[in-house]
């Protein structure tokens, strides 16, 4: 900047928008080594409509794609389809067609904006030398109208279509980008119908089918708890009456053993579809233990679930209460279930109390006895809602 005499403010207002660009750009100790516009100024060439519809084409497809998505995530089928369901296939392109839609338009606007600067931005090579400390107002002035003449000499300003492509592919974009969170916004409490998952509420589970006040007023339906076969059919065809769940009877269970178990309703013995929507149920996995009957002896039971059990059998919920994740590690010497995302461990012997890690709350446990047939089964729903805290809870 020594080389400069600094204009005064009468001076500066007198110079032109390039007066000031020369400026600007000697001020900040940058030399253009060269620069060449990429078109001359008025008369457009072929070559540069061309050029200009590659970029429109770009920004355009940038916006339809964009709205595509929109569509597409607000107005295909989404909900859950098994395999021999009606609408599977529509179902199954849901996720991909989000991400073809998302990624080709951000893949779109990025082409676009390559070949503008390539095709439309004049050459040039500048070369700067660094400094440092704040800007005065000379430089911010001259660096308003190099902004300036940078807008001019971008020439987006006279080329309206693409200006227009590149605003709509920005703004459908950004809605795009934004809207998934729109999924997030939902009632927590507005109730569907009971079934299998529960009513869509955080106070049910597939198992408060068997419960004598279900929230729909409808009578306690038997629940068996079922064993998952890990039974699949490559194929896609599942046999008639053969399901994926089984039920359980005591001598299927080891002293010292762990079974996972799903809600089985009497009503969908057999229905494999079921069985799945059972097993997907969010809260719906328990875990049956069985122990050693001189561990029976020493368990201390909770207050009001002092019949919960039958016999050597606890049921307990598998989702942790601390945030949810499964807790499945079962060391039957210390009598232990260990959750593996914090470390939290329930004591099995005192109602699945919580005795380290982050968890405050015992494991909900899930009232079990016997039917007539020697089956396991629910004898009622749990009497507290399973998983981490929310604000309506009051246990
Ligand atoms: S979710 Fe189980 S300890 Fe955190």
């Amino acid at each position: 900047m020594s080389e400069f005499k600094k204009p005064s403010a009468a001076e500066l207002d007198r110079m032109s928008e390039d007066e000031l660009v020369e400026l600007g750009t000697k001020l900040d100790g940058v030399e253009i080594a060269h620069r060449e516009p990429r078109w001359p100024e008025e008369i457009k060439t072929r070559a540069e409509k061309r050029a200009e519809r590659s970029v429109t084409f770009w920004f355009a497809l940038a916006a339809l794609l964009a709205l595509a998505f929109i569509v597409i995530y607000i107005a295909w089928p989404w909900h859950y389809k098994g395999w021999q369901d009606d609408g599977y296939w529509y179902y199954s392109l849901y996720t991909p067609l989000l991400g073809v839609t998302l990624g080709g338009a951000i893949l779109a606007v990025g082409i676009g904006a390559v070949q503008f600067t390539k095709k439309f931005i004049p050459a040039e090579v500048t070369v700067q030398t660094r400094h440092d400390g704040p800007s005065d107002d000379v430089d911010r002035k001259t660096i308003v109208a190099e902004l300036n003449n940078s807008w001019k000499t971008s020439t987006l300003g006279r080329r309206k279509a693409m200006m227009g492509a590149l605003g709509a592919g920005g703004a459908l974009i950004g809605i795009a980008a934004i809207m998934p969170l729109g999924g997030m916004i939902k009632n927590p409490w507005k109730r569907h119908e009971m079934t299998i998952h529960g009513d869509g509420t955080l106070h049910t589970t597939g198992w408060t089918l068997a419960s004598s006040e279900r929230p729909d007023g409808l009578p306690a339906e038997k629940v068996y708890l079922g064993r998952d076969t890990a039974r699949t059919f490559p194929d896609g065809h599942v046999p008639e009456g053969v399901g994926r769940l089984e039920r359980l009877r005591i001598e299927d269970l080891a002293a010292g053993g762990l079974e996972s178990v799903f809600p089985l309703p009497a009503s969908a013995l057999g229905d494999f579809h079921a069985h799945m929507e059972s097993i997907h149920g969010a809260r719906n996995s328990v875990m049956l233990i069985r122990l050693r009957p001189e561990d029976t002896a020493r368990v201390i039971k909770r207050r009001g679930q002092e019949e919960f059990n039958y016999g050597d059998f606890f049921a307990f919920s598998k989702i942790c209460t601390h945030v949810a994740c499964p807790t499945s590690l079962y060391e039957q010497q210390t009598h232990r279930i260990l959750c593996p995302c914090h470390q939290s461990q329930f004591n099995l012997l005192e109602y699945a109390k919580p005795v380290f890690g982050p968890a405050a709350r015992a494991l909900p446990q899930l009232p079990i006895s016997v039917d007539s047939e020697g089956y396991l089964v629910a004898n009622g729903d749990f009497i507290e809602p399973v998983g981490p805290a929310f604000w309506e809870r009051k246990s």
